[in-house]
């Protein structure tokens, strides 16, 4: 039985979050400039997209730039600000075809300028789609954005608007860039780190953690085939006992 065949359209991940790594290493492999090995990442996002929206998965976050990112070499940056530019111009139609919608979570206003404008036009111009919505964060950490959703709270409870006692998780949760977004189900990291590099923390609390040496450029459809697979072999328990969640 192929691949695709073996995946359960019942226990399909609602969201699927990704750390796109080993860009730099696949283009030092082949005796290339790291850039090269960037602009093959983005035929995998391409292919990774598509595969996402044609079996059903509601959200796909992809970590396209943290905010640790802008210590690389000043020349990495710029090039990694044009490549994002040219893609969006380039993959609009892509996602029109295939019904996705693009949003973005992090500090869209580090961004330079026309990479700023040209994910915003994008994002109006996919705002209607109603499958698959690409979540593509860009400046972004879990910890900025932690201290972000606490500065917010802080402020409404010093106005009088939310009382101490009445945060809760909710209340965080709402706070965040990934509000109303449900938690990713599963977490997949390639290039065989095994980190969580300050991605989602708040939000992979109970996320399925999936990590293959595969380095992304390399990431092929069937990667993504066999890591849904896996996490549809696993058994979720929320901390409960294996005979309650039957
Ligand atoms: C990690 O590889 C990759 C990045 C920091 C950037 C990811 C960007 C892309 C795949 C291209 C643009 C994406 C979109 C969504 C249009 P690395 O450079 O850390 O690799 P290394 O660990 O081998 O050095």
């Amino acid at each position: 039985m192929d691949l695709k065949e073996q995946i359960s359209k019942a226990r399909m991940p609602r969201h699927i979050a990704i750390i796109m790594d080993g860009n730099g290493r696949w283009a030092k492999r082949q005796g290339m400039a790291r850039m090269f090995g960037h602009r093959q990442g983005v035929q995998t996002v391409h292919n990774i997209t598509e595969a996402a929206a044609e079996l059903g998965v509601e959200y796909l976050t992809l970590y396209a730039f943290s905010t640790e990112n802008w210590n690389r070499p000043k020349e990495e940056v710029d090039a990694l600000m044009i490549l994002l530019v040219d893609t969006i111009a380039k993959e609009t139609p892509t996602l029109m075809k295939n019904n996705v919608r693009l949003t973005t979570i992090g500090d869209l206003s580090r961004l330079p300028e026309e990479t700023c404008r040209k994910f915003k036009e994008c994002i109006a111009q996919t705002s209607a789609n109603t499958g698959l919505q690409m979540v593509l964060a860009l400046s972004y950490s879990a910890r900025w954005e932690l201290t972000e959703a606490v500065r917010m709270v802080a402020k409404k409870a010093a106005e009088g608007t939310l009382r101490a006692d009445e945060i809760d998780e909710q209340t965080v949760s709402m706070h965040l860039t990934t509000a109303g977004i449900p938690d990713p189900d599963l977490l997949i990291r390639t290039s065989g780190e095994l980190r969580i590099s300050n991605f989602l923390l708040w939000q992979l609390a109970y996320a399925e953690l999936y990590f293959t040496p595969c380095l992304w450029p390399d990431f092929s459809v069937e990667e993504f085939y066999r890591a849904i697979i896996d996490y549809q072999h696993r058994e979720r328990r929320f901390g409960k006992t294996s005979e309650q969640v039957i």
